[in-house]
């Protein structure tokens, strides 16, 4: 009897330990990236001029299947690549991942959307997102939209990074 109590009481320990922690092991993994951050989602304001294909990739972007499965949608949002081509490169690095569930024509969608968002939107004020965190940093002649006044919210951790 005594010893039933006991594996009660640990039992219930041990399920309250897993209960504390266990988000935080979560919050930890899905707060790597600065990108993490910003706003996970663009206002429909803000797509009014999207093509109903843009409309899909952007869906596809923060769909909780897709590309907020692993990280949140946040991180694609808010991410801004030294390149715009650097997406295509991106994403299939993330439909490689082990259980992503991305299609091909999925990727092509997403891509598209991403592609269009970075030129319309990221590029104009560089200074609201990310530089990626991953990749190394070219050399800022290399970097399209570069300026100095302008430079991502994260520059001095990837510049530093790029330095050492
Ligand atoms: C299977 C899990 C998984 C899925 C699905 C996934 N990602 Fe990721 N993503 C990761 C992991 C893990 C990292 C961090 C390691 C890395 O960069 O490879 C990451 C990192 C990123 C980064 C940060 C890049 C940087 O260097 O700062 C971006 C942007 C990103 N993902 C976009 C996407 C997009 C867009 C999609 C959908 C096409 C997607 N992810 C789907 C797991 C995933």
């Amino acid at each position: 009897m005594e010893m039933n109590k006991h594996g009660i009481v640990i039992a219930a320990l041990m399920l309250l330990l897993l209960v504390v922690f266990s988000p935080f092991a979560l919050a930890e993994e899905k707060k790597k990236f600065s990108a993490d951050k910003g706003r996970p989602f663009i206002p429909s304001a803000e797509r009014k001029g999207y093509t109903p294909e843009l409309e899909q990739g952007y869906k596809l972007t923060i769909a909780n299947d897709k590309c907020a499965k692993c990280h949140t949608a946040a991180r694609a949002l808010n991410t801004i690549m030294y390149n715009v081509e650097d997406w295509k490169r991106y994403i299939k690095r993330m439909m490689n991942k082990p259980k992503a569930n991305l299609s091909k024509d999925e990727a092509k969608l997403i891509y598209r959307f991403l592609k269009y968002d970075q030129l319309n939107r990221k590029e104009k004020a560089p200074q609201d997102f990310y530089a990626p965190e991953g990749m190394d940093m070219p050399d800022v002649s290399e970097i399209s939209w570069y300026k100095e006044d302008k430079l991502p919210k994260n520059w001095d951790k990837v510049s530093n990074k790029a330095k050492e």
